[in-house]
């Protein structure tokens, strides 16, 4: 509201439901801007700020308590629910939108909402200012300026409080959890649908859910970067690769390792898996106050080069790779992303054209990886590894503190986790 200013009325809508087929719906997941600002998580939510609004200037429009409905879907806030429990100052029933809205927006200079998102939503607030009814006390009843609230509410997200901190934290635990969990339970002659139960199995039993389709591939289908078929037989003497996170109390982990199908890294993969290690770790160093968001995939990128180099995987000499960008064939991706509520999380990577500088409560994932194709133009030996690692990591004055920490990532760490089972 801070924002927007006095004069403003702002209007974000929730997330619908949605069939999935027949009568059935998807599981409803609330949309992360109206979480953010609400705290709601049932569907066929109008969230209004109205400074200086006399009745109060935290209003929701949600679904009256409706006892039938309550018993088929069980129980649900209603109007009175979401001021007790939310804090919100007033609720309105949903079915009283087109009627209330005008009212609320009567008068104000600038509505803000989420333009251009939703063609809907556009055309109801359209609607609803020319539904505003003239009033010989406004002086200028109906709005003359429309604004995105995206920006500035993505602004906010990309900065955590510490309780957000905490649920990345909680969150990350439980996918390094699920990781070990599937390490210890890999045997060569699984598919790899199996691991993706093992880890469906820790998310569900500690009141979670994967926070995007997971990416479970073996031997080959590791160096297919949004592998999600998971559906390949699991060899002995291939690396398995699995990114896989989870979503608690709406925050996602990301988390990727990579590791040995029967326990032991054979010299090869043991030889490439340090190279991406090396640069993981280059890649976090590189997550300091002050810095500048590609810092650390210049950091991964100059590492992964200098390492395909001495592993003769690529010729000529480092600045010739980094300038032509040879490593590409290898390394096809960017190093990471904002986290939070979304996994990939929104706010600004450029501003003005230059990387964004790196400040305390930014969270972003660290992911480089090496990627060797069955069609890779490189010995047969090496063909059919895929490695990423993959942690979430926090800006602190302090430095980079990593979320992700619980999962095995070192060579000794993860042949002792599979050993340990
Ligand atoms: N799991 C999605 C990503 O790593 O970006
Ligand atoms: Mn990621
Ligand atoms: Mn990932």
């Amino acid at each position: 509201m801070k924002t927007a200013g006095a004069n403003s009325i702002i209007i974000l809508g929730g997330r619908a439901e949605y069939l999935r087929n027949g009568d059935i719906y998807y599981g409803y997941r609330q949309d992360s801007d109206f979480y953010y600002l609400s705290g709601f998580n049932e569907p066929d939510g109008v969230l209004v700020l109205c400074p200086g609004y006399e009745a109060g200037e935290h209003i929701l429009f949600c679904r009256q308590a409706d006892p039938k409905k309550i018993i088929w879907d069980g129980p649900m806030l209603g109007t009175e629910g979401v001021v007790r429990s939310l804090g919100f100052d007033v609720a309105y029933n949903i079915k009283e939108i087109d009627q209330r809205m005008p009212k609320l927006m009567a008068g104000r200079e600038k509505i803000l909402f989420k333009i251009g998102e939703d063609d809907v939503f556009d055309q109801r607030i359209s609607h609803w200012m020319k539904s505003i009814e003239p009033n010989k006390w406004h002086k200028s009843p109906v709005p003359n300026e429309l604004m995105s609230i995206s920006h500035a509410i993505h602004d906010m997200r990309l900065y955590k409080s510490s309780d957000e901190i905490k649920c990345l934290k909680k969150s990350a635990n439980l996918a390094a959890k699920a990781h070990v969990r599937m390490m210890q339970a890999c045997r060569p002659g699984m598919y790899e649908y199996e691991l993706q139960a093992e880890y469906i199995y820790q998310l569900t039993a500690n009141q979670s859910c994967p926070s995007y389709p997971p990416i479970i591939g073996s031997g080959n289908n590791g160096c297919i970067l949004h592998y999600i078929n998971n559906d390949g037989l699991i060899q002995d003497g291939d690396l398995v690769l699995i990114d896989a996170g989870a979503e608690v109390d709406f925050y996602a982990s990301d988390v990727t390792r990579t590791f040995p199908a029967n326990g032991q890294f054979s010299v090869r993969q043991r030889d490439l898996y340090e190279v991406v290690l090396q640069a993981q770790l280059d890649a976090i160093d590189q997550v300091k106050l002050g810095k500048h968001w590609n810092d650390p995939h210049t950091a991964a990128v100059k590492t992964l080069s200098q390492g395909l180099l001495d592993l003769k995987l690529l010729k000529g000499s480092l600045d010739e790779v980094l300038e032509d960008k040879l490593y590409a064939q290898f390394y096809m991706h960017m190093t990471g992303h904002w986290l939070g509520l979304d996994v990939h999380d929104c706010g600004d990577y450029k501003v003005d054209d230059l990387w964004v500088e790196l400040e305390e409560h930014m969270v972003l994932t660290i992911e480089p990886g090496l990627y060797i194709g069955e069609h890779a133009n490189v010995p047969d030996g090496w063909k059919g590894m895929g490695i990423r690692i993959e942690d979430d990591v926090q800006v602190t004055k302090n430095g980079p503190v990593v979320l992700s920490d619980k999962a095995p990532k070192t060579i000794k760490e993860i042949e002792e986790c599979m050993l340990g089972c």
